[in-house]
């Protein structure tokens, strides 16, 4: 018998297949019982008439509960009114393993109690919904990359130096060379082999001790980081806005299903298309100003003034040079206004707020050691990435990309904990 997973039954019509899943719902009276199976890869109902099945059988579907284990034997029918097309006419039933008293029950919970229960929530159709959204997104990603002729390299989690800023570091003892941190970024490894390869990125988990809980928020991250030789921030923004308006395109075509799972107005997906404007930093202040947020120049935009200037436009926006104060040390700095550094944020619509964070690098060998020093960093940490700078330095750029918040805003969701399988916050661990 031939073991068929539930996406692929199409092409097993009128054939005896075999379905491996688990039970969703079941529902019987006192001649026809209906059990509607799931298997990862879809839902599908299967029939069971009493007349035509053993009577074991008819005997065992009676003991099914939410979520037991089960191999369902049938046939498959065609069937217009079924949600992926067709329905099974069982013919047999075995139970692989049984589940009683299955905490999540159809009606509604809570947060916390979903999120205690994570290991089994992700079971949920939503859940699933968004954990296939996410896998399109990466793979859309990767393959842009590699259309593009970027090399992947990977680069530590176990650093040496910091990468960001001193302020949300995960640090633990390493040997004898005292401090290692968990990777803030993978960014200046990027950097060096950037100058090997010309174009690279690197995508893997990114730490950060955030003791701030909001919803755009994880201690611990995916980001998608390149960086380029030779490209100055304007050829880092068009990078950015090609990749974000292609990623897009393609999850609208190949992910309609899971969309309409959560329900996404797709409106302001749809509307995603080049260019995406841009907006220096202080004209963004200006304009902030004018729609009544109190910011002031040199302070940096606060989760509601992106919300507020991301409202005014109908895309992504960049925000670009911000003032240099409030910036990473490895920012250049701006030759028309030293007051600010070459970079640039991108503000998704909808309240998401930033989802890249991205600059032109500091190419220049003392321009570099006197930020490293301002800021007070080691530069003996540093030496190696000053190195670049003394061997054949090369204006370069890049960015970071945060999966979950670009995850979160594609699929519509308040708050980003659900766009990874098992988040990590301040106060969540387990499971
Ligand atoms: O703006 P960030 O801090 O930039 C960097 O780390 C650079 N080294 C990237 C680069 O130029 N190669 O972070 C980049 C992105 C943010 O825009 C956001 O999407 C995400 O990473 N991010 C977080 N996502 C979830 N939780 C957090 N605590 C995050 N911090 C940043
Ligand atoms: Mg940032």
């Amino acid at each position: 018998m031939t073991v068929v997973r539930i996406k692929d039954l199409g092409s097993h019509s009128q054939q005896t297949v075999v379905i491996r899943g688990w039970v969703v719902t079941t529902r019987s009276s006192g001649k026809i019982a209906f059990l509607v199976q799931r298997d990862g890869s879809g839902e599908v109902q299967a029939v069971f008439l009493k007349k035509d099945v053993p009577q074991e059988v008819w005997e065992r579907f009676q003991s099914l509960t939410q979520e037991t284990s089960v191999e369902v034997t049938g046939v498959v029918r065609p069937d217009d009114r079924a949600p992926g097309g067709y329905e099974l006419t069982a013919t047999g039933l075995t139970v692989l393993g049984t589940s009683e008293d299955y905490p999540l029950t159809p009606k509604e919970h809570g947060t916390t109690f979903l999120f205690q229960n994570r290991h089994l929530w992700l079971r949920n159709r939503r859940q699933v919904a968004i954990a296939k959204v996410r896998h399109e997104v990466v793979q859309a990603l990767r393959d842009f990359f590699y259309d593009h002729d970027f090399v992947l390299v990977d680069t530590p989690i176990l650093t040496g130096a910091i990468g960001e800023e001193a302020g949300n570091l995960f640090a633990t003892e390493y040997f004898d060379l005292g401090q290692a941190y968990l990777a803030q970024t993978g960014q200046l490894y990027g950097e060096a082999a950037a100058a090997a390869l010309g174009k690279i990125y690197c995508f893997g988990p990114t730490f950060r001790a955030e003791k701030s809980k909001t919803r755009r928020h994880l201690t611990e991250f995916w980001m998608l980081e390149p960086e380029v030789a030779f490209n100055d921030s304007d050829d880092n923004m068009r990078l950015q806005e090609e990749m974000v308006t292609d990623v897009v395109k393609r999850v609208l075509e190949r992910c309609r299903e899971e969309l309409e799972q959560l329900e996404r107005n797709l409106e302001p997906l749809r509307a995603v298309d080049l260019p995406f404007p841009r907006v220096s930093y202080t004209e963004a202040v200006e304009l902030l100003r004018g729609l009544g947020s109190d910011i002031e120049w040199g302070r940096d935009l606060g989760g509601d003034d992106e919300t507020l200037l991301a409202q005014q436009y109908d895309r992504p926006v960049m925000v670009y040079n911000y003032p240099k104060g409030i910036k990473a040390f490895y920012m250049k700095v701006n030759p028309e206004d030293p007051r600010t550094v070459l970079c640039n944020d991108m503000l998704a619509p909808e309240g998401y707020g930033e989802i890249i964070g991205g600059s032109q690098r500091e190419d220049d060998y003392d321009t570099l050691l006197e930020r490293i020093n301002a800021q007070g960093l080691d530069p003996e940490s540093y030496r190696w990435y000053l190195d670049l700078r003394r061997y054949g330095t090369f204006v370069h750029a890049g960015f970071g990309l945060g999966i979950e918040r670009f995850v979160a805003w594609i699929c519509g969701m308040p708050h980003i904990r659900e766009s990874i399988a098992f988040p990590r916050q301040i106060h969540r661990l387990y499971p």
